[in-house]
């Protein structure tokens, strides 16, 4: 069973308009492709703040980059400060989103049942659904990571079909990794990746688990990529600072190749 690798960039609240272009600019001719999708075999995808995507929309119009958000509401639309639909991110061209990403849960009351009301939302809208999961440091160290990523991707993916997971794709992020500089190491990786694809495989049988992506993010950068890369259940990055940098951006691509 061969999954497309995706590498996924996530800006975070970093880069303005301008700044965003320069950094697709910059990414185009750091990328072995150069930009040409006619060439690339790892699907590559930034994820910029809602005020730039336009602006690297445009740049990364004919290229290989695909653009995603880092959030969508699950209303069509109505009285929600602040938030975007699904509708209103495809009007802009944007393909993907990210849903319940840690910093979502910790800092703004994201939860699992607003991380499947946001999926479900994605997915109606035509969008691609990065669903984020993970656990603590206090979580691992007292033996619940499974308990935790468990809950998270069952509670996450709740009432999806078999056919709607054509579209979802599942980024494991242990908390502690985040933004840390402390990397799960390969094998503390692939232990959570292959058990939530055992995960899905009791949730939507083992066709679908076999073709989901599950991306591993974390400190991943430009020297570690590599070795998470070439795990056999890590499909791909969901990564942070590191692409911020096209050149380092571009080398956790290229090791993906
Ligand atoms: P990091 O962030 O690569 O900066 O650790 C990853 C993420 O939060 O998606």
């Amino acid at each position: 069973m061969s999954r497309r690798k995706l590498i996924a960039g996530n800006w975070k609240m970093n880069k303005t308009s301008a700044e965003g272009a320069t950094l697709i600019k910059e990414l185009k001719d750091a990328l072995p492709c150069k930009g040409n999708p006619e060439c690339c075999t790892v699907e590559v995808l930034v994820c910029p703040p809602f005020t730039t995507l336009p602006a690297v929309i445009a740049e990364a119009r004919g290229t290989c980059i695909h653009v995603g958000a880092q959030n969508v509401h699950w209303a069509a639309n109505g009285a929600f400060t602040g938030e975007l639909s699904a509708a209103m991110l495809k009007d802009v061209d944007v393909t993907h989103a990210i849903i319940g990403h840690s910093e979502r849960r910790q800092y703004f009351g994201e939860t699992d049942a607003t991380v499947n009301q946001r999926t479900k939302a994605a997915l109606a809208g035509g969008l691609v659904a990065i669903v984020c999961v993970g656990e603590t440091l206090a979580e691992r160290e007292a033996g619940q990571t499974f308990v935790v990523c468990e809950k998270q991707v069952k509670d996450g993916l709740a009432s999806l079909s078999a056919a709607d997971m054509a579209n979802v794709v599942i980024a494991y992020e242990p908390v502690w990794a985040i933004g840390t500089g402390k990397v799960a190491t390969d094998a503390q990786a692939q232990e959570v990746h292959a058990f939530i694809r055992t995960t899905l495989g009791a949730l939507f049988g083992g066709a679908v688990a076999a073709q989901t992506r599950i991306l591993y993010g974390g400190s991943m950068n430009a020297g570690n990529a590599k070795g998470l890369l070439a795990m056999p259940d890590i499909d791909g990055g969901l990564i942070g600072g590191a692409s911020l940098k096209a050149p380092d951006f571009a080398t956790i691509v290229s090791s993906a190749l």
